[in-house]
């Protein structure tokens, strides 16, 4: 019962009334009268629940649950946070809240393109190395070297992930895409970040999920991985580069299966292909790229935030008609929504953490307002 009372208002920011919340703990849990419900919130608050204006209760900000959760092949556990509100800006909602449970409770063929930049590490955005990062010691992000004096911003480093994390790597992402894939519309467009060591990976997980692979966007950018030479022994191995210095970043494409011809998904679904940058010039795979610019860095302080001038290009080529909604479930510091935004399009952006979620509210508005370079 308690479980399925929290999940119900998981994703109910404003609280929802002892009705309301006997349907959902009803189809989570088998019927449930409301006189139960009324009783046990009863008891647990304000333990667990706070009672707000107008019979409405909400789940107290420091009550977690960890739900038991089978997407039918994975087992999996979720950590509900209830979300402490939803930000609303022009036509971008951004949700604190775990995008697996949001995934878990969407609506069908609700969504027409993603466009994302999930964790790779799995325990990059976990609280113990997010308090290293903030620190500036240790962990799994690094400073790159600083070759002219100016100051880096740090990296994850995806090298020390062991094939037991590769595993679970793939899992993730099999778990989440088997979640997505009935929320999104055929003929919808999935691009989702990568990196060259670590894109099979993402490329298995998601086709077995029952995506198509549909190629892959470079963004010709320098990114500072690899190139140096042999640690504690450059001036021997001089002219060795242990991995190539790595000058661009994939943009994995899928593409949930169309509904009969293009032509056909386009006009039902308005979705199935690319909207060109214009009449005469088709959608390119290399897009050229400067790092992130040091405006939208003060803006929108997170470590893997991403350029709005490439964002706005391949958030503009996914809706192929202009029209739908665009999805960030793992949206950072805003940047995608703040992309759609600049368009006119309609998005949706999921943040887990309260603190990007809180920089992500500042940040949409003034990353929207940028002229782009
Ligand atoms: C690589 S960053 C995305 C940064 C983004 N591209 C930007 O420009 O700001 C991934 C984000 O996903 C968030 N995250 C991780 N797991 C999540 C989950 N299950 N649900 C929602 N957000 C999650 C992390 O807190 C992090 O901010």
């Amino acid at each position: 019962m308690r479980d399925a009372i929290i999940e119900t208002l998981a994703y109910r920011p404003r609280g929802a009334t002892v009705a309301e919340i006997a349907q959902g703990v009803s189809e989570r849990i088998g019927p449930t009268p409301p006189s139960s419900i009324r009783s046990y919130l009863r008891l647990n608050t304000p333990k667990l629940f706070t009672k707000i204006d107008r019979g409405h209760y909400v789940v107290r900000e420091e009550a977690q649950v960890t739900l038991p959760f089978t997407d039918r092949q994975n087992d999996y556990r979720l950590v509900v946070t209830p979300p402490r509100e939803a930000f609303r800006f022009g036509n971008a909602t951004l949700i604190h809240g775990d995008c697996f449970e949001w995934l878990a409770n969407a609506q069908t063929n609700s969504i027409e393109a993603v466009v994302t930049d999930p964790p790779y590490g799995l325990v990059e955005y976990s609280e113990e190395e997010q308090a290293k990062l903030r620190a500036g010691r240790g962990g799994v992000w690094r400073i790159p070297p600083s070759f002219d004096g100016n100051k880096r911003s740090p990296l994850p480093r995806f090298t020390v992930l062991s094939r037991d994390d590769i595993g679970d790597l793939e899992r993730f992402f099999f778990s989440w895409t088997r979640l997505l894939f009935p929320v999104v519309v055929p003929g919808a467009h999935v691009l989702i970040a990568s990196n060259p060591l670590l894109s099979f990976v993402v490329a298995n997980a998601v086709t077995r999920a029952g995506f198509e692979r549909r190629g892959e966007i470079i963004r010709l950018t320098m990114t500072m991985r690899g190139g140096d030479r042999p640690k504690a022994a450059h001036t021997e191995f001089a002219e060795v580069s242990v991995m190539p210095r790595s000058m661009w970043e994939p943009w994995l494409i899928f593409r949930k299966p169309i509904e009969g011809r293009v032509q056909d998904n386009l006009r039902r679904w308005k979705t199935g292909g690319f909207r060109r940058p214009s009449k005469d010039q088709p959608f390119g795979d290399v897009i050229a790229s400067a790092p992130t610019r040091k405006v939208e860095r003060v803006l929108a302080p997170h470590p893997s935030l991403k350029p709005q001038a490439f964002l706005r290009k391949i958030v503009r080529a996914v809706l192929p008609l202009g029209e739908g909604t665009i999805l960030d479930p793992f949206a950072g510091a805003g940047s995608t929504l703040a992309a759609a935004e600049a368009l006119g399009y309609n998005s949706i952006g999921i943040e887990k953490d309260s603190r990007y979620f809180d920089v992500a509210r500042l940040a949409i508005p003034k990353l929207r307002a940028l002229k782009p370079s």
